[in-house]
């Protein structure tokens, strides 16, 4: 059985003033008619019924995803997996595993973030098939994407092309030499030059238990925290309990924690389209533009602009001739920054925290 994990607890700064510590970007609509968590459990609902899906969060965020869920919710009564406070991805993996394994123990997870734009849903599933028969075998599984530039916020993958596990129709899956979890700007160039690597998409497939085992092996300390968990669940401990005890979890990325580290790494590279979103200037990716390309969202009026994006969230927002621009207005804040910048939006969120 495949169990997909929605990925949700991170916190969305990029998108500020829009995301908010409690309104990060999975919650907005982003190239779609559709929320990026809705656009993801639709993208799930293709591998697996509902009933089987679990959506990975803290108690503040699940009110929001709930409110956003519709029809789903029925189904998902029991899909939610609480963490007490984020202790990044590691960790959320882990209790994700355990309710897994709970459930089913040879029991199959795909773990997703709920902030992706993915198109091509037929090459996702079939992707994923790939991946759940290599899984079964106990790897890893990653899924490569192509790198266009030298983007220092991803994982890389270096797949060894004599070792081929297994194929499905075009697609191929192999073992993995390398992984390096978000390499300098030297370093980043240096794969993107090299030609052979590829983005880790930070989607997987894997085995809830062999995922368990690998944290024992690789993050020792986090795994003991995960098996006292696991006891004091089995012995029905009150959730409050529990909860202290995961506060003790080490704060560590799956990335950093386990795929670095693993030799059970596998990567199959895929062909959908995928974008991260990972900020206002990369939304043009997604969404869709004008003849100038413009993304417009909202009650825009423009004249003449180009290549800019400008997002009214209520009241009416005018731009005459910009050029690769971000306007962003809510009710609260406003953002003008050319596109380029758009990173730094992460430094205003900085301020303003220093300023509470
Ligand atoms: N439940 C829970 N708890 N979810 C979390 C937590 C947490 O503490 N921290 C992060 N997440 C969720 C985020 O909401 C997101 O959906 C996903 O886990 C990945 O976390 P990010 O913080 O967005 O990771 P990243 O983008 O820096 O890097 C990952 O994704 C890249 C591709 O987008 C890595 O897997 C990279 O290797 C990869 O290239
Ligand atoms: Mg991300």
């Amino acid at each position: 059985n495949l169990y997909p994990v929605i990925m949700a607890g991170g916190s969305g700064t990029r998108f500020w003033p829009l995301s908010r510590q409690l309104f990060p970007k999975q919650l907005l609509k982003i190239g779609g008619e559709q929320t990026l968590i809705q656009q993801t459990m639709q993208r799930v609902l293709g591998c697996a019924p509902s009933s089987q899906v679990l959506i990975s969060t803290n108690a503040a965020q699940a009110e929001l995803i709930r409110g956003q869920l519709g029809d789903w919710k029925q189904d998902l009564k029991d899909g939610f997996v609480l963490e007490p406070e984020g202790r990044n991805t590691a960790p959320a993996i882990a209790l994700a595993a355990l309710e897994v394994v709970r459930r089913d123990p040879n029991g199959l997870m795909l773990v997703v973030p709920a902030d992706h734009v993915v198109s091509g849903q037929r090459e996702f599933s079939a992707a994923v098939a790939l991946a759940s028969q290599l899984a079964d075998e106990g790897y890893l599984v990653t899924f490569g994407i192509k790198p266009i530039r030298p983007e220092t916020g991803y994982g890389y993958i270096k797949p060894n092309g004599r070792k081929l596990l297994g194929t499905r129709g075009t697609l191929k899956g192999y073992r993995v030499d390398k992984f390096v979890e978000k390499p300098n700007a030297t370093k980043a160039a240096q794969y993107l030059k090299a030609g052979q690597y590829y983005w880790n998409s930070g989607m997987f497939v894997w085995r809830a238990a062999t995922i368990l085992d690998e944290i024992r092996t690789h993050q020792p300390a986090l795994g003991k925290v995960v098996d006292r968990i696991a006891q004091l669940q089995a012995s029905g401990a009150p959730k409050q309990t529990i909860d202290e005890v995961y506060r003790w979890a080490t704060s560590v990325s799956i990335d950093n924690g386990v795929m670095e580290l693993s030799s059970k790494a596998a990567v199959v590279p895929v062909k959908f389209r995928w974008s991260d979103v990972g900020s206002w200037g990369s939304l043009d990716e997604v969404a869709e533009k004008d003849k100038s390309g413009n993304v417009l969202v909202g009650r825009v009026i423009d004249l003449e602009s180009s290549r800019s994006i400008v997002y009214a969230d209520r009241r009416v927002v005018a731009t005459i001739g910009l050029e690769d621009m971000v306007v962003v207005d809510t009710p609260d804040a406003t953002l003008v920054c050319p596109k380029s910048r758009a990173q730094d939006v992460k430094k205003v969120v900085e301020i303003l925290k220093q300023q509470k």
